[in-house]
């Protein structure tokens, strides 16, 4: 079957929008992806999407980034500040798994930093099965460790978690607690809802790997990403780092930049279910594929300028229906879910000014605070168990430099 490629914004968009064109960017992930809502079609993606959308709404936003995140942040980040350095691709997985667990209902009931490791391990896991199709390693040693990841993680932490839901769910329907004190995340809302969604055990298992690692994953490598790029910025243009500090959305710009010019994902890819025409007038045959080649769309020169191809945090507005974002968090009935929770809102409201950057936005903001500042004696150093362009090291260090300080 044949594979078509679309490269222009416009094309990009129609055919995130083709109801006949179903999600296959993870038909090899299948063993973490199986059943999960991104790779769900039509009524059945519709009924999950609605029900988890819940918990998606702008309050609630608010309320993780006022009451979640500053707590989350520091305990995170204060023991690798008194230490003076950090190595970034594992702090950022860390930090992010931190809020992607509250959030997907994973507890860790034991509190312990060899808990915290063990459901990273699990994580990092299904991150490998859900990019399978990029691995360079032999596949089937890959799907046999993270079947017993997955294994592992629903003895381990989500057979409890769901008992405490269960629990709690019970209690509040027979009037013994009040609906705040149900816990605000995916979990919580499948169990409410379990008797009409019929999701068996093994896909809720999934869904919630999934949600783990679609939540700390990508955000996990935006903030890298676009530490990096403001380290490459800021050395061209010493003028703006105090803007770094002083305004978020400054910083909420540099993550969205990063974000277009490195999507989580270089490519969207979609199987017609039935021959669809494109806005283009290609024809594509039931059963063929469409790969949207993201970095080509997000660098589409008659959308984003002659300099569409460099990171430029000041870049202005874009065109009506265009976002800074480019279509990196998607479009149409599969647009991300997190987006807002991952890099907040580009317009906000009066009242909740302060609370509408996002976690990305956020968290780099908090590393420029401390004083981060590249680790010159050890070069970041490229993953070579993947085709995808990922770092597998990035020190650096924390406090004022030496030059600084003489200065
Ligand atoms: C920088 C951060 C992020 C990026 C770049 C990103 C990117 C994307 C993209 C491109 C899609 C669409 C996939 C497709 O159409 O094939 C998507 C879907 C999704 N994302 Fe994100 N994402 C981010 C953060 C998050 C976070 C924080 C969460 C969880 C809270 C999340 C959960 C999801 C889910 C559940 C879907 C599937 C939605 C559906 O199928 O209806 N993402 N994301």
């Amino acid at each position: 079957m044949e594979t078509f490629t679309v490269t222009s914004y416009e094309d990009a968009r129609d055919v995130y929008r083709q109801k006949d064109l179903r999600q296959a960017l993870y038909d090899a992930g299948e063993i973490v992806m199986g059943g999960v809502l991104v790779n769900l079609h039509g009524d059945e993606h519709r009924a999950r999407r609605r029900l988890e959308n819940r918990l998606f709404r702008r309050e609630t936003l608010v309320r993780y980034e006022r009451d979640y995140f500053p707590g989350i942040i520091d305990d995170t980040l204060a023991p690798h500040v008194s230490h003076g350095s950090v190595e970034l691709v594992h702090l950022s997985h860390q930090l992010m798994m931190n809020l992607a667990a509250l959030n997907a209902g994973v507890d860790r009931p034991l509190g312990t930093p060899e808990e915290t490791n063990r459901l990273y391990s699990y994580m990092m896991k299904f991150i490998e099965g859900a990019t399978l199709a990029h691995t360079l390693r032999d596949p089937d040693a890959v799907k046999s460790e993270v079947r017993d990841s997955m294994g592992r993680f629903e003895a381990e932490f989500l057979a409890p978690s769901i008992a405490r839901r269960h629990e709690l769910i019970r209690g509040w329907r027979a009037g013994e607690i009040g609906e705040d004190a149900l816990p605000l995340d995916i979990l919580t809302v499948l169990l409410r809802n379990e008797d009409s969604l019929h999701i068996d055990q093994q896909t809720l298992v999934r869904e919630i790997a999934f949600f783990l690692l679609a939540g700390a994953h990508t955000s996990a490598t935006a903030f890298v990403r676009t530490i990096d790029n403001l380290f490459s910025w800021l050395a061209k243009h010493p003028e703006d780092a105090e803007l770094v500090r002083t305004n978020r959305e400054f910083v909420q710009h540099a993550v969205y930049e990063t974000i277009r010019l490195n999507p989580s994902s270089p490519t969207g890819m979609r199987r017609a279910l039935a021959d669809v025409v494109l806005r283009n007038g290609t024809v594509v045959p039931a059963g063929s594929s469409v790969v949207i080649d993201l970095m080509s769309v997000n660098r589409d020169k008659s959308v984003f300028g002659a300099d569409a191809a460099e990171f430029n945090p000041h870049r202005g507005e874009q065109a009506s229906g265009v976002s800074r974002w480019g279509l990196s968090f998607g479009s149409g009935m599969h647009a991300c879910i997190g987006q807002e929770l991952a890099a907040g809102l580009n317009e906000r409201s009066a009242d909740t000014a302060d609370y509408e950057y996002g976690l990305s936005t956020v968290a780099v903001q908090a590393m420029f605070d401390r004083g981060v500042r590249p680790d010159a004696t050890r070069p970041a150093a490229i993953d070579t168990a993947t085709s995808r362009p990922y770092w597998s090291s990035y020190h650096v260090l924390f406090g004022p430099s030496a030059a600084g300080m003489r200065g």
